[in-house]
């Protein structure tokens, strides 16, 4: 019984810490990959990004690659501003801070439109609690479209929650 416990215990572990430091991992173009002739603004636009978030890279190794740039580097495909190379075929890049990242690829496909500026934004101040006085169905509604995207939280507190009750009763009647 011991034994098992520790087992279970240690999964348990294993489990919250997995879903706690669940960063999103954002993959450049979807389904699509990193690839020429897509739009990556469009990609762009339709993710929230949040410190400590990745960015990954999917494309044919050997046949493209990617590099950070800064703005100027972005608007002319060139290397200006280069802080950094991938070339790995499957890249993982965090983003480490609250700025606007820009990544191109090289060998003259940047023009083709591999280029992809990502804005990263502070993480939302930990449960924002709701406004007291003021509310009103209208300007509360407002408030909570204007808030950033929720984190995943309330549903991976959800989901440990029911983990932990689970492995409760099965501890429990397990002592039975
Ligand atoms: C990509 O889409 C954005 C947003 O619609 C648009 O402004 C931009 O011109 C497009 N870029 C290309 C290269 O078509
Ligand atoms: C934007 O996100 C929605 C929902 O995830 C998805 O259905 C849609 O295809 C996305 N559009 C683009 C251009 O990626
Ligand atoms: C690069 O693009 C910027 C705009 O972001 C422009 O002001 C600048 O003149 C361009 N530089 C070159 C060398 O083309
Ligand atoms: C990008 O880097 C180049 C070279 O270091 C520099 O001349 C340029 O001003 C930078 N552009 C921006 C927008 O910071
Ligand atoms: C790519 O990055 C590595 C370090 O990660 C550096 O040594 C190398 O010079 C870079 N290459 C280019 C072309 O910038
Ligand atoms: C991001 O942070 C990690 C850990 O602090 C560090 O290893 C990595 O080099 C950083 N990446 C960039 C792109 O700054
Ligand atoms: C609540 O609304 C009143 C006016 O209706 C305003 O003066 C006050 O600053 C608001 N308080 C908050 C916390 O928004």
């Amino acid at each position: 019984m011991a034994s098992g416990e520790l087992i279970r215990l240690r999964f348990l572990l294993l489990l919250s810490t997995a879903i706690v430091a669940g960063a999103t991992d954002h993959i450049v173009g979807g389904h699509l990959g990193w690839n020429p002739n897509i739009n990556y603004t469009l990609w762009s636009n339709n993710q929230t990004f949040y410190v400590h978030d990745l960015i990954s890279f999917r494309y044919q190794k050997n046949m493209y690659n990617v590099f950070e740039v800064n703005k100027t580097g972005y608007d002319n495909c060139t290397m200006d501003g280069l802080a950094g190379n991938w070339s790995s075929g499957k890249d993982f890049i965090p983003l480490n801070q609250s700025k606007t990242y820009y990544f191109i690829c090289g060998n003259g496909l940047c023009f083709s439109g591999m280029k992809v500026a990502v804005r990263v934004l502070r993480l939302p101040a930990s449960a924002a609690p709701p406004t007291a006085s003021n509310s009103s169905s209208k300007s509360s509604s407002r408030a909570a479209s204007a808030s950033p995207a929720p984190r995943p939280w309330p549903a991976a507190l959800v989901a440990l929650a029911a983990v932990f009750a689970v492995a409760w009763i099965g501890i429990g009647s397990a002592g039975i």
